[in-house]
């Protein structure tokens, strides 16, 4: 939703910016700008398209300038144009601003400015906050800006410059990310941790309603009333080659290889002598824990589909009863929750603004939250009661892959931990788990060394309009995740089924243009019923993609293609299981000649509702 990076020290500003918008492009790719102060002059380059194609058009990279703000947008207000992209400048142009999220009484804001006669340029709710500026600019940019915030009402995340004070860069937040990184003798305001990453790794968080003073040499915060606070810096752990390609042509590939890693790390410390080591990490007592009568689990998107796998390893082992629901609809069916529920939230960002909101409803309803998060220090972690990490790293394609196996992994331990907690399994059975469990990061390297079939099967299939993901179980979520996989990265319309419920409607819609993707490792539980399945498509022409175990000899005679996965336990195959079908979403999009990293309209951290 919008990527902002802004710079102020000794060295030029243009390029900082630049390559951090390239680091920041997953959150909004439709337009981008940079404004610098040079001899006292704001001067502004901003273009539609991607910032490679801008920095070919424009003088974007070559401004010159010790002091700037830069802005990556994904449109919520006015269409994407060069006039609605940011950098947004007053009248005057003395001051240029970059913001992130919304500003909710624009409309009534604009109707005044222009009142007073303001000239607006764009159709941006933003730009009203450059002219508010300029309405209450007095010679001090930071005492303007306070009072702007006061009239404004939404959400923000905001990197301010005027051309009379070439030494201070404004910044401010509320309800949108925004962090301040510090170095020396320069510092940076940035939407996300790895646009600054290769810079410093010293960061403090900004709060709603907070705003900071940036110069060369130090930053200050303040509230909106202009009080100091003492801000805690914190040390970022994350490597700057993480945030980088690593040489695989995209992010979502390198991503997707990074898999057995990103578990191998989640997993560190917290299975050892075959136990789960959680207690430390969750910050609630196993008092508090063994209270827990029905656990809700909030998340959207990917996140959502972790949930569900959740669900089944939740109820499956620790026999506690789970529901999941969505954070977007969350709130508006005033949930059932009392003392003996935990809301559980998963999100790789820990920003997306709609499962925020579902954790502030369930906080309101005095319940437990825990949350699964990726991105340390974020918004929901922040207000949740405690927090499980994810540690799969900075994952920039907008498609989630590493986040979507950790999250799993996560759900996976925290099963096994309560399982043991609550006597639902033995210590033997546990151990035995962990084993098997401890096993996925090897066999995924070897999925990921093995891809061929898959290039192929991509290829055959890359010009089809559609697709179907069926599975069972646990393999339900998963082949919903598949299928989501495609349609963001292929816009191939793709669909996610239960297998068995294919008869009851989707059925109508097999024909031999239909791929239809099982998700069908060897199991005791519906594997039967999933051949069934299986001979249901065939017999109506449609294509079947089977991803099986591996010695699965029976589905080699019924599919028109087989993808193997090595054998584990039921609940652990299915997390193999996701690794062909992103590597099928990926080729496919590559094949079509489109950018996995940046699929068209969507924004890696949706942080509006
Ligand atoms: O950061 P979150 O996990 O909260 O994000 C949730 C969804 O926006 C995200 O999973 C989205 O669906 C991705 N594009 C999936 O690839």
């Amino acid at each position: 939703m919008c990527g902002i990076i802004g710079y102020i020290g000794k060295s030029k500003a243009a390029p900082i910016l630049v390559d951090g918008l390239k680091r920041l492009e997953y959150r909004g790719y439709d337009s981008a700008g940079i404004s610098t102060i040079n001899n006292r002059n704001i001067i502004v380059e901003k273009d539609i398209g991607k910032i490679n194609e801008i920095e070919g058009k424009t003088n974007f990279s070559k401004l010159d300038g010790n002091i700037g703000i830069s802005h990556c947008r994904w449109g919520t207000h006015g269409k994407i144009t060069r006039e609605n992209a940011h950098p947004h400048v007053d009248c005057s142009g003395k001051i240029s601003i970059v913001h992130n999220g919304i500003i909710e009484n624009f409309s009534e804001l604009k109707e005044m400015l222009i009142k007073k006669d303001h000239k607006f340029k764009s159709l941006t709710d933003t730009e009203v906050i450059a002219h508010l500026l300029e309405e209450n600019y007095n010679g001090d940019i930071e005492q303007a800006a306070r009072k702007a915030l006061q009239q404004i009402e939404g959400s923000y995340a905001l990197g301010i410059l005027c051309s009379d004070e070439p030494n201070r860069l404004i910044a401010a937040r509320n309800e949108s990310p925004l962090i301040l990184g510090l170095g020396k003798n320069e510092n940076f305001i940035a939407s996300d941790v790895p646009a600054i990453l290769k810079y410093t790794k010293k960061i403090i968080y900004l709060e709603n309603n907070e705003m900071a003073v940036l110069t060369d040499k130090n930053v200050s915060v303040k509230d909106i009333n202009g009080k100091v606070i003492d801000k805690k810096i914190h040390k970022i752990e994350w490597n700057s080659e993480l945030a980088e390609k690593g040489g695989f042509e995209h992010y979502m590939l390198k991503e997707i290889h990074e898999q057995p890693r990103a578990i191998t790390e989640t997993l560190n410390g917290r299975v050892e002598n075959g136990n789960v080591n959680l207690s430390e990490e969750i910050n609630l007592s196993e008092q508090e824990l063994r209270k827990i009568k029905r656990i809700v689990i909030v998340a959207c998107g990917t996140s959502w589909h972790a949930a569900l796998a959740g669900e089944f390893m939740l109820e499956e082992l620790a026999k506690i009863p789970v529901e999941v629901e969505y954070a977007s609809e969350f709130r508006y069916r005033n949930p059932i929750i009392d003392e003996g529920t935990l809301v559980i939230a998963i999100s790789q960002s820990g920003e997306t603004a709609d499962t925020l909101a579902a954790i502030r409803e369930a906080k309101e309803k005095n319940a437990k939250i825990l949350s699964i998060i990726n991105v340390k220090g974020s918004s929901i972690e922040r207000e949740s009661d405690s927090v499980l990490y994810t540690y799969a790293g900075p994952e920039i394609g907008v498609a989630s892959t590493k986040a979507f196996t950790t999250q799993l992994i996560v759900l996976y331990i925290f099963t096994l931990f309560m399982s043991g907690l609550r006597k639902t399994l033995d210590k033997e059975k546990i151990k035995g788990l962990i084993e098997r469990l401890r096993k996925l990061p090897l066999q995924m390297d070897a999925l990921l060394n093995n891809d061929e079939e898959i290039r192929k099967i991509a290829d055959i299939y890359k010009s089809r309009k559609n697709a179907l993901f069926l599975g069972r179980g646990v393999n339900f979520p998963i082949a919903l995740e598949g299928a989501l996989k495609l349609k963001e990265v292929s816009y191939i319309h793709a669909e996610g089924y239960p297998a068995a419920e294919m008869k009851h409607g989707p059925i109508a819609l097999i024909d031999k243009e239909m791929p239809v993707v099982f998700v069908a490792p060897k199991d005791i539980y519906t594997y039967k019923k999933v051949l069934g399945n299986i001979e249901e498509v065939k017999a109506r022409g449609g294509i079947a993609i089977v991803i099986a175990t591996e010695d699965d000899k029976e589905i080699k005679k019924k599919a028109d293609h087989a993808i193997y996965i090595p054998k584990n336990l039921y609940t652990l195959s299915s997390i193999l299981a996701v690794i062909p079908l992103q590597l099928l979403a990926y080729y496919v999009a590559v094949d079509r000649g489109l950018d996995p990293d940046k699929p068209r309209n969507l924004s890696k951290s949706v942080t509006v509702e």
